[in-house]
């Protein structure tokens, strides 16, 4: 599969929400609105338990599947653990690693977050690798700083050829669950500086292929605004991605705000 910012990219984060019934009801329910879209990538993630029965909903459909975290040893003794081929075998394309929430309560480290990406890349995922700063790390001018170490020890030894395959996720800590967005200003800067860094690491023709997404608070409302920016490729949605209509309506907005960007 060939992944483009050319157009928006959707992905919904569903987080620890919806048994396999509700599950397949939103899945279900999305599919009835997006069938087969041309204009814009979208993703669901549930949780791993109802991975597979989602994708059978998917099955004649645009709308791709991911999952919120993987391991990085492909078997063996680690309990409780599940591989990235054991997602693939799913039918997933996606995976989500770093995810503030996982850095937070899980102890995923930069070290951590680097080996789950090799380990993704290997078994033929997208990871989608989140970044991003704290609220006392904003105030503190410490955005860039923070974002940069993310960055670079989170691609540390990934091959220039594999960095289209990663997809970036700037989730700024303070905005998500709060209702609190960063505003598209506020978005791009920190876009626009990542875009700069992946520069420095593997050369512009790479750096502009690599799809960007914010993430935090992203609502029908605000999601024009902030995909409209040069640097902001899509949406990493957490709450309003758990009703198929709010859903649905950020996929809209970010069409428009595409079609208004290349005019
Ligand atoms: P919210 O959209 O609920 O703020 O969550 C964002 C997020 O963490 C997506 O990964």
């Amino acid at each position: 599969m060939n992944l483009s910012n050319k157009k928006p990219f959707i992905a919904g984060n569903w987080k620890l929400n919806k048994k396999i019934p509700d599950a397949v009801f939103l899945a279900t329910q999305i599919k009835k609105a997006v069938r087969k879209e041309r204009d814009a990538e979208i993703v669901i993630m549930p949780p791993f338990t109802a991975l597979s029965d989602v994708k059978k909903v998917l099955s004649h459909t645009s709308i791709l599947l991911g999952a919120q975290d993987t391991f990085w040893e492909e078997s063996g003794a680690y309990t409780g653990e599940i591989s990235p081929s054991m997602i693939k075998d799913t039918g997933c394309d996606f995976v989500i690693v770093g995810h503030s929430e996982r850095r937070r309560y899980f102890g995923d480290t930069d070290e951590k977050v680097n080996k789950k990406i090799k380990a993704a890349l290997s078994a033929g995922l997208f990871p989608i690798m989140c970044i991003g700063e704290t609220l006392e790390e904003r105030e503190n001018n410490e955005t860039m700083s923070k974002v940069k170490k993310q960055l670079r020890e989170g691609l540390k030894g990934i091959d220039k050829d594999l960095f289209s395959k990663v997809i970036l996720a700037y989730e700024p800590i303070w905005a998500i669950g709060t209702g609190r967005t960063a505003s598209p200003e506020q978005a791009e800067d920190v876009h626009g500086f990542i875009r700069e860094q992946l520069t420095k690491m593997v050369g512009k023709d790479t750096s502009s292929c690599v799809i960007m997404l914010y993430g935090g608070s992203v609502k029908p409302k605000n999601t024009f605004s902030l995909i409209k920016e040069k640097n902001i490729n899509g949406a990493l949605v957490g709450g309003a991605s758990l009703e198929a209509s709010s859903f649905v309506e950020i996929i809209n907005e970010a069409k428009k705000a595409y079609k208004e960007k290349q005019k």
